[in-house]
């Protein structure tokens, strides 16, 4: 069989639409460690079944499968999603990645657990942190006088001094703690006096039930500007130069749960003096204390960090308040201890991904009433609010882990994460309900109870230098990085400074200072890496990978982006590796609620790309007129809507740009020189590009034949957008 003629659209987007809504319930091995943009593995799953099984894709899924005689390689590998769904069907797996972290998160989530031992240590190590921080996260409820409950987050507000009067002005940009969502009234802080007052109705929200005075949603600090309650002046915020921006803290929701029947919705409260006491023993604490394993790295200029230095952020550790690194610290030292390197290297990655929870750029989800990781988007956007999270975590009588962003929560999710190794499972959609068909006779890793059986290699390097044997692999299953869409390695330096700090610098590629790397394939202005850069980077990736692949084998990649010419790159890639493009697939891959992706008009659709030296491509996908694209994005849209999916402009546009790629890669094969510069060969491929006509009219007439009134509606916007993108030159 091969993915050209097995693959299912319509099945492998309903699974893959569905995993990304909770991705957890579908690969519960993604919550080893945070990475970026994780690909669904329902679709990973997919394409390898497709292309070395014997069955329908839609029979194999549900069923265990056994591929020991394959050999797969993934170059970009990050979060391990290709890799991993290779080794679990009993592939051989070769993975390479250039950022150190991707490749430690990748061993942790394969490499064998003792989960008896990891549990016990973690127990241990939860019961040592709570003699020694518990009383930091306490405080009394003044609903119903009770004492010492846990606090499930802290709220804090920025603050600057009045340059003309020197009043403290905290820095609102409203007063909304809580909609009345989760929550049975709207709760606004009072920014006279700071109490919190209950309202029905936020666009008349009445005064404070402390003070009295007039309550506002709005705040008064907006774009760059807040103005002093007490002389009106108008102070311009951040102030880069007095350092590191200073917070008050405003407001703590508890939990209480002897009181949980005769109360309706959570527990808020504005903070007494006890609970600032506490806090100011937190610093004493952390004052007293030398550190060993906080970092002071400075963080490196970058396009996403210099936000942080424009807010006065220059170390790593100044994204921390006291009682954070005090629990970090402790957490670390505590850490250092365990003697099993297996276990401490697991409950090092645990503090590493806690750290995601445990830092002042977290903000608090006014309706979700949750904790917004730091990257909950993928940048580091700096808010006005912040919130700080329980340390340890909480959980109810029954087990449940309550709030989030704490110790209990992340080890929960690990033992979870290990667990699944050994019981993969899928999920199944059956009627209204969902049911786990557990795959008995697969499993993660590289060894099953003792016996070595599967060969794994995870390897950081950079790809572009690979030298893999000829003719060894089956196929490339992958997910390139999507031009400049995330800076892996400035984001990830936040967690790496830490992990290295715990385990050391003897691990592969840990000797560096960071994790960025020149020859990271994304476009980066600070570094001046540009379309060039990352279409050589890619060509040379590609190059590497066809040597290695055994005659007629698939390179099978993802990749969208709202840009025609990052799609330049990728058919240069292609072609310099002598690889012809045999099928463009859409697939959904993101989820359009996410908060990175909400509102920003992103696709949520990849388009799977399906290379090969030899092969044989459906003639029913062959165009060389507009009128056979439409048809052909018609037809995906119809397999989408059929699988639930409701495409936007954005999704079809870059499923158009998915097609014209493959079919641009199949016109210039024969004549193609990849000894040609790297500038005349994008040009080259831009030029084949613009033959497939004004692509702006192609999406419209795809929309029109899709029912789907929200592409309708971005209609306009995408066409627009569509003259703005180069190369989409009239017929
Ligand atoms: C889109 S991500 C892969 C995501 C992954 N498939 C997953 O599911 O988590 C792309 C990866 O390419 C890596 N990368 C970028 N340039 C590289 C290079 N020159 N060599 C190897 N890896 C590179 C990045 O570090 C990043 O982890």
């Amino acid at each position: 069989m091969s993915i050209e003629k097995n693959f299912d659209i319509p099945f492998v987007a309903a699974q893959a639409l569905r995993e990304k809504q909770i991705q957890q319930n579908y690969r519960p091995i993604i919550a080893v460690h945070k990475w970026f943009a994780r690909r669904p593995g329902t679709l990973f799953r997919a394409l390898i079944l497709s292309e070395f099984g014997s069955q329908p894709v839609g029979d194999s899924f549900f069923q265990a499968n056994s591929f020991p005689d394959k050999r797969i390689a993934d170059p970009f590998m990050g979060g391990g999603t290709p890799l991993i769904e290779a080794n679990r069907v009993g592939c051989d797996v070769q993975g390479f990645d250039i950022n150190p972290m991707a490749s430690w998160i990748v061993r942790e989530e394969i490499e064998h657990l003792d989960l008896v031992s990891y549990e016990s240590e973690a127990a241990t190590l939860l019961k040592n942190l709570t003699s020694e921080l518990d009383a930091l996260y306490r405080t009394d409820c003044p609903l119903y006088g009770d004492e010492g409950l846990p606090v499930k987050y802290f709220i804090w507000v920025k603050e600057i001094d009045c340059e003309a009067c020197g009043e403290a002005v905290s820095l609102f940009p409203g007063f909304l703690l809580s909609q009345d969502a989760r929550h049975p009234l709207n709760v606004l802080i009072c920014g006279d006096c700071g109490g919190l007052s209950e309202v029905a109705d936020t666009r008349h929200p009445g005064s404070c039930k402390s003070c009295n005075a007039t309550l506002s949603v709005a705040g008064p600090a907006k774009r760059g500007v807040c103005v002093c309650p007490k002389c009106g002046r108008a102070n311009a915020y951040p102030r880069a130069h007095q350092g590191v921006p200073r917070h008050r803290l405003v407001a703590i929701e508890y939990y209480n749960p002897a009181r949980m029947r005769q109360h309706r919705g959570r527990f808020f409260k504005k903070p007494d003096a006890k609970d600032i006491e506490r806090y100011r023993l937190a610093e004493k604490r952390w004052a007293s204390l030398s550190p060993r394993f906080v970092p002071d790295q400075s963080i490196l200029p970058g396009d996403e960090t210099d936000r942080l230095h424009r807010w006065g952020y220059k170390r790593y550790r100044d994204l921390f308040n006291p009682r954070q690194l005090l629990g970090l610290e402790f957490s670390a030292r505590l850490i250092a201890k365990v003697k099993d390197q297996r276990i401490r290297y697991a409950l090092s990655t645990n503090l590493s991904d806690l750290l995601r929870y445990q830092n002042m750029l977290c903000r608090y989800d006014s309706m979700a009433l949750k904790s917004l990781d730091i990257f909950s988007v993928h940048g580091f956007p700096v808010g006005l609010i912040q919130c700080e999270s329980n340390l340890l975590g909480i959980v109810n009588g029954n087990g449940i882990n309550v709030g989030s962003g704490g110790w209990m929560n992340i080890i929960n999710k690990y033992a979870t994460a290990k667990r699944y190794c050994h019981e993969p499972f899928e999920v199944r959609k059956e009627g209204r309900s969902n049911s786990r068909v557990p795959i008995k006779g697969e499993w993660i890793g590289e060894r099953l109870n003792g016996a070595a059986t599967r060969k794994v290699s995870i390897r950081c390097a950079s790809s572009t230098t690979l030298k893999l044997p000829e003719a060894s692999l089956d196929a490339v299953f992958t997910d390139p990085p999507y031009f400049g869409n995330v800076q892996y390695g400035e984001l990830m330096d936040f967690c790496y400074v830490w992990l290295r700090r715990l385990v050391g610098q003897e691990v592969e590629g840990f000797d560096r200072e960071s994790t960025r790397a020149k020859d990271e394939l994304t476009a980066n202005e600070t570094e001046g890496r540009d379309l060039e850069h990352f279409a050589n980077g890619l060509s040379a990736v590609y190059r590497a990978m066809a040597r290695a692949l055994k005659p007629g084998a698939p390179l099978v990649f993802t990749f969208h982006h709202n840009k025609l010419e990052a799609y330049e790159a990728v058919g240069v890639a292609i072609l310099d590796a002598g690889l012809t493009c045999s099928a463009s697939i859409p697939c959904p891959a993101e989820m359009g609620g996410s908060i990175h992706i909400h509102g920003t008009g992103s696709s949520i659709i990849d388009t799977v790309l399906v290379c090969r030296s030899t092969g044989v491509t459906a003639r029913n996908t062959l165009f060389d007129t507009p009128a056979d694209l439409v048809r052909l994005v018609a037809s995906d849209l119809k397999h989408l809507r059929a699988a639930g999916v409701s495409p936007t402009a954005g999704d079809i546009r870059c499923i158009v740009f998915g097609h014209v790629t493959r079919m641009a890669v199949w016109t210039l094969r024969a004549a193609w020189n990849a000894d040609h510069s790297i500038k005349d060969k994008l040009e080259r491929f831009a030029q084949q590009l613009s033959t497939f006509g004004n692509l702006a009219s192609v999406i419209e007439r795809a929309e029109s034949c899709s029912k789907n009134p929200q592409a309708v509606k971005n209609r306009h916007a995408a066409g627009k957008e569509m003259e703005r993108a180069r190369h989409a030159i009239s017929v």
